[in-house]
């Protein structure tokens, strides 16, 4: 009778067990069969960042899922994102000391404790409650950069208000073809205590075509303006006194263009391969830089992201050139949890790339350049 009643418990309990489609994300070992779908697994059993999205997967409703996870098109330039680091082989030295570490940097001249940052993604409020507020807190406890973005769930003040005591924070903006707008958000910002603003020059008019959240909301208008030339980034700039970095470059000629005009960064993106679809990788990117404008890199400091999901991945960028990695889907999915689930991903993230740079003989983030990276896989674009 007992047994009969335990095969039909196991039985029953296998017919719920859920199995989410792992999207050929690298096979981590995660067991979901203790899930239950649209609940928030238990923390303890998240190792990395795929195991997140997974996470994310399994709780966030079919719409939300897809209008984070989405890329444009094929997803040719998503894929290619997460595809392209294990097309890099990196080069570990031994007989070096590794016994103190660091890995604080600076970005724009502001102190840091890691060369990564959580990049600018609309709508937080669709994992959680606290939307952007929990990221910034994490962002704040964990000593790292937040760039939240104009398209956020919370206000800029709300945002501002949800940081701790003196930590700093930059804010990303969209070129509005409404002036005022644009006015009115920049001189909040600085008002707020923002103190960069990165301005997304990758989707000015329109935006990518993302079939997968298609399917749930129609494509409305962004609002962008279609007109932003180069008469009107000068203008642009001319609108506040706090530093603007340019993000979405995808080519060493608006990198070049950007370094003439004195921008004091630029961001390398191709906004998580959600605009242009077949639009060059970050690793491609800067490789292009390197080899048709190397000056760049020593005339401003360099930003760049896209699919970066493991230590490696950002020691891969860093060796490159970028002085500082952003994570675009990682934070929106991880915070599902809240503020504890954003900080288990900083945490999770630090750890693989601290171990990696040990293992590699470099005890100093400032160390890292091309020497610690053999790209022979890569074809260059140009
Ligand atoms: C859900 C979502 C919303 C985003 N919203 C913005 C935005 O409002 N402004 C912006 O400049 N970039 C936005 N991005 C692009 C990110 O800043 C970043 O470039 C990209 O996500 C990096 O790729 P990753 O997601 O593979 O890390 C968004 C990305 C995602 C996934
Ligand atoms: C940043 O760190 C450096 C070195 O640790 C320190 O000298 C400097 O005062 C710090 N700057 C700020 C603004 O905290
Ligand atoms: C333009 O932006 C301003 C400031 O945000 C707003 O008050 C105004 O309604 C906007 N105009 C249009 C036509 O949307
Ligand atoms: C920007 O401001 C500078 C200095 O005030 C001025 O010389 C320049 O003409 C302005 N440019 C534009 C495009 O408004
Ligand atoms: C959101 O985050 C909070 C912690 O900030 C957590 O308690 C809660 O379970 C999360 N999930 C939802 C659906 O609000
Ligand atoms: C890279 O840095 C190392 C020191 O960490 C230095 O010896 C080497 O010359 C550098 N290589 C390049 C290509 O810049």
């Amino acid at each position: 009778m007992l047994s009969l009643v335990l095969i039909l418990s196991l039985h029953l309990w296998n017919a719920i067990a859920v199995t989410i489609d792992m999207e050929g994300l690298p096979d981590t070992g995660l067991d979901t069969s203790s899930w239950t779908q649209g609940i928030l697994p238990p923390l303890d059993d998240i190792y990395d960042l795929n195991d997140i999205q997974m996470a994310a997967k399994n709780v966030l409703s079919a719409k939300y899922y897809a209008s984070y996870r989405t890329g444009a098109l094929n997803e040719y330039t998503y894929q290619a994102n997460l595809g392209i680091y294990s097309k890099v082989r990196l080069n570990g030295f031994s007989f070096r000391d590794v016994s103190s570490m660091k890995t604080s940097t600076t970005i724009l001249g502001y102190n840091f404790s890691q060369p990564f940052f959580i990049a600018p993604a609309a709508e937080a409020g669709h994992a959680n409650k606290s939307a952007e507020a929990s990221l910034a807190s994490a962002a704040g406890k964990a000593g790292i950069l937040y760039v939240p973005s104009i398209s956020s769930t919370l206000s800029i003040e709300e945002i501002a208000a949800a940081g701790l005591n003196g930590q700093v924070m930059f804010h990303q903006e969209y070129i509005w073809s409404n002036k005022s707008k644009v006015l009115d958000e920049l001189s909040r910002m600085k008002a707020a205590g923002f103190k960069a603003v990165f301005v997304t020059v990758d989707n000015t008019g329109i935006n990518g075509i993302r079939t997968r959240s298609m399917r749930y909301t129609d494509g409305s208008d962004t609002g962008h303006a279609a007109n932003f030339d180069l008469n009107a980034l000068a203008a642009f700039r001319n609108l506040t006194t706090l530093p603007i970095v340019p993000k979405g470059i995808k080519t060493w000629q608006d990198a070049l263009t950007c370094l003439k005009l004195g921008f004091p960064a630029i961001y390398v993106s191709n906004h998580g391969g959600r605009i242009l679809d077949g639009a060059p990788t970050s690793v491609e990117i800067l490789m292009d830089i390197r080899k048709n404008a190397a000056e760049v890199f020593n005339g401003m400091e360099v930003y760049a992201d896209g699919g970066v999901r493991r230590g490696t991945d950002a020691i891969i960028l860093l060796a490159l050139g970028a002085r500082a990695v952003g994570l675009g889907r990682p934070p929106m999915f991880a915070n599902i949890w809240g503020e504890a689930g954003v900080m288990r991903m900083i945490d999770l993230f630090a750890q693989e790339m601290y171990t990696s740079m040990q293992l590699m003989g470099v005890s100093n983030v400032n160390q890292l350049n091309t020497s610690y990276v053999n790209t022979n896989q890569i074809v260059p674009l140009s």
